[in-house]
């Protein structure tokens, strides 16, 4: 179910820069106010930040907002702690070093304020799950809540209260590295995913013991950067802001997420960071969140850089006007100027204590006051806990997406092959396995694919390995220096036949290959954008020559982002995507490959056959020439190699008896959709039903089709259910640049059902007025 649209925002607010008076802004105010208020902290935290106010000094509140990164220990940031001058600490993951700390602030400090320590603890903290692209890929909500409950369970035991994730922006340009980080490209099941991963993190309610405070990020519209490349600036629609990318960071909010981050690109040339509009009136005054808003890392200070701010005491208070709570910083924050501001009074006590209230209201309900510090033997018990790993292996599992499967060469047989190889750069590196975003891992404990598939099949089959080929940024990452990955020595030119020459001859000599192609841990994530979604390095023509020699060939992927697999699309006879599965990665790919667990998982976005389509989202307008829509391009197809919501399965199902139970209704009614599944084949699988609404005229053109609605179900050979979806008003609704409103119209509206965006049974309703 999706939440109440966004309400309401409005258009002349976007292109306002953070400099006009609110009274200006206010009279733009066309649509009253109704969202919900969800209530984050109780009564009791409420007052009891109150009363810690009032004993305040105008300094010490301002301390809160200060956030320091802690490599290292370090003598200054000990000093400062002592004085009560920071109120934050990311980074720092070692349980005693963060008792150590906190004692510093809690027994020294005059008010006995504990630290609150932050840490992106994105999939994972030492049980690594797949990544958040491939989570989303689930399309299973239940599984991603049960993946952060563990991964929020680790961090705190060691002490980290709050989360960095979950990271909600739409992305919809596969060059961009941060896609990986996301849930894809659509704004209802970002939604959907959104809420599942504040459920996780923070448990039903902020403080729930072993649950951390999460932080969605990055807000907002830092998914749309130009050209996909990290940190460029975004510029996007009011509607494609509106009904897109604030979609699932208002679902959060609604969740009940207790803080957020902002971004720190521009957004339509102001800097997210400095963004009233973003920061203040649609988070405070649409959506009524009760939580803070922290800056990205040097987010304040590169207020300058953007030319947007004087120097950092003016970035500082343009942050702190937007509303941005907190400023994290590398070294010195900006923020360190507001006591020299509040003196000359550019900023007054009321703002200052608006400021630090939702930060001290965090710390009261996670119950740092009460147990500010971590016990170290438990959080080694909790970090080693095995029923982790059996999470990450099921999330895993239900993450892979079988893209291609050929007379049916999959599941493997367990007694066919006698010689596997395995072949590829990805398939035995254990960083590559884990995915970006994870630095606090037991490398040693991750399954590689090959480890995976050399347990699976016992003695029964000799797996043996070849690189083939070597694939490197041409850029270094600044996250080398944090991966734990030793850098492999550049291959020469000999070494590198050699090479290529074992594993093609392997390939030879085997009777079954599994290529494992994509990109090496460094090679999505933040700063991780490409112009080319090549495989990358001499990949393409290593799965060339492999798949030249007629072997029953597999392809697995492991990777962040979607990438050039056209050629393999037509000529490799199986392909799973297996994204970065994590620590039980191997284990889980080798279960799928040989039929242990049947694929279900589903694309969380639709994937070009190459760069050039870059964007090809699913939910586009139709325009002129409706019948050539599919070959806008006279090179290519115009549609994607494979459709948003697609996936296949070691079985089949059939989709029938689409139903509406109100065919005529009334705008503001919900709707009652109904949908037969058919398990058609002879194994017991899972299969995503899914719902797609367009509308067919109406005050704004609206997208051929959007998502509002899915479930995964299980279903045993032959057995049939019977899905139901309630499409809510507020799924209807849409936010019109024609009216500069949210809207709901009276129209008729095509539905399809069927397990993709391409799905083709359909139906109609129409609502009046
Ligand atoms: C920068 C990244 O953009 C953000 O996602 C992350 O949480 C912070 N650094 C802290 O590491």
């Amino acid at each position: 179910m999706k939440s109440t649209p966004l309400r309401p925002l409005f258009l002349n607010l976007i292109l306002i820069t953070t400099c006009l008076p609110l009274a200006a802004q206010m009279n733009s105010r066309n649509t009253p106010l109704d969202g919900p208020r969800p209530e984050i902290f109780s009564p009791a935290t409420i007052k009891r930040a109150d009363a810690l106010i009032k004993q305040m000094t105008p300094e010490e509140k301002l301390a809160q907002l200060n956030q320091l990164f802690l490599f290292a220990a370090d003598p200054k940031i000990d000093a400062a702690v002592t004085k009560g001058q920071v109120g934050s600490l990311l980074f720092v993951t070692d349980p005693t070093e963060i008792n150590r700390l906190q004692h510093l602030a809690v027994e020294n400090s005059r008010l006995h304020i504990p630290l609150i320590f932050g840490f992106d603890v994105i999939h994972g903290f030492r049980t690594i799950f797949p990544v958040p692209l491939a989570m989303a890929s689930s399309w299973d909500p239940e599984t991603v809540t049960r993946a952060q409950t563990v991964a929020a369970a680790e961090a705190r035991s060691v002490g980290i209260d709050w989360a960095f994730a979950p990271m909600l922006d739409i992305a919809r340009d596969p060059r961009w590295g941060r896609i990986m980080e996301g849930a894809g490209e659509d704004p209802y099941l970002g939604s959907a995913i959104a809420r599942a991963q504040v459920r996780g993190f923070q448990g039903p309610a902020i403080g729930t013991p072993d649950h951390v405070l999460a932080c969605m990020k990055h807000f907002a519209g830092y998914g749309a950067a130009e050209g996909g490349r990290d940190y460029d600036a975004s510029y996007i629609s009011d509607a494609q802001l509106h009904n897109v990318y604030l979609q699932p960071f208002h679902a959060a909010v609604e969740a009940g997420v207790g803080s957020v981050m902002s971004a720190y690109m521009d957004l339509n040339d102001v800097p997210a960071t400095g963004n009233h509009m973003l920061q203040t009136e649609v988070l405070r005054d649409d959506w009524h969140f009760q939580g803070f808003v922290v800056s990205d890392a040097d987010a304040v200070k590169s207020l300058e850089k953007h030319g947007f701010a004087k120097d950092p005491a003016d970035a500082a208070l343009r942050a702190f006007n937007a509303g941005v709570n907190m400023e994290m910083a590398i070294d010195q924050t900006a923020y360190s100027t507001l006591p020299a501001a509040f003196q000359a009074k550019q900023i007054t006590l009321a703002q200052i204590d608006a400021a630090v209230k939702p930060i001290l209201e965090a710390k009261i309900q996670l119950g740092l006051f009460e147990h500010p510090y971590n016990d170290v033997p438990h959080s080694q018990q909790v970090l080693n806990d095995p029923a982790h790993r059996t999470e990450a292996l099921h999330a895993a599992e239900r993450s892979a997406v079988l893209l291609r499967n050929e007379n049916a060469l999959l599941p493997l047989s367990k007694t066919a092959y006698k010689h596997i190889a395995v072949i590829g750069p990805v398939a035995d590196n254990k960083h590559d396995t884990i995915g970006s975003w994870a630095f606090q891992e037991d490398a040693n404990e991750a399954v590689t694919l090959l480890e995976g598939l050399r347990t699976k099949v016992g003695q029964s089959a000799k797996v043996d390995y070849a690189q083939g080929v070597q694939v490197k940024r041409l850029y270094p990452s600044f996250f080398d220096a944090i991966f734990k990955e030793p850098k492999e020595a550049d291959w020469t030119a000999d070494q590198a036949k050699s090479e290529y020459d074992k594993a093609l001859s392997l390939a030879r000599s085997a009777d079954l290959v599994v290529l494992t192609l994509g990109e090496k841990q460094d090679m999505s994530g933040e700063a991780a954008s490409r112009s080319s979604l090549d495989l990358p390095g001499e990949q393409q023509k290593l799965l060339e020559a492999v798949t030249a020699l007629g072997k029953p060939t597999v392809l697995v992927l492991l990777n962040g982002r979607p990438l050039n697999i056209t050629w393999a699309s037509e000529h490799v006879p199986a392909i799973l995507e297996a994204w970065y599965p994590g620590t039980q990665g191997g284990n889980a790919v080798a279960n799928l490959l040989f039929g242990d667990v049947v694929p279900g998982g589903k694309l969380p976005l639709s994937w070009p056959r190459d760069v050039g389509q870059i964007p090809i989202n699913y939910s586009h307008n139709l325009t002129q020439d409706y019948t050539a829509q599919a070959k806008r391009y006279w090179n290519e197809p115009s549609t994607p190699l494979y459709p948003f919501g697609y996936g296949l399965s070691y079985s089949t199902f059939a989709f029938s008896n689409l139903k509406v139970a109100e065919p005529q209704n009334k705008v503001g009614q919900p709707i009652h959709v109904t949908i037969d599944v058919e398990n058609t084949g002879s194994v017991a699988a899972d299969e995503v039903a899914q719902l797609y609404v367009h509308q067919q005229y109406g005050n704004a053109s609206r997208p051929v089709r959007e998502l509002k609605g899915f479930r995964r179900v299980n279903l045993a050979p032959h057995a049939k259910t019977t899905v139901d979806f309630t499409v809510t008003p507020a799924d209807l609704s849409y936010w019109s640049p024609a009216s500069r409103t949210w809207t709901e119209d009276a129209s008729t509206f095509d539905l399809w059902s069927g397990n993709s965006s391409a799905a083709e049974l359909h139906t109609t309703f129409t609502r009046t007025r």
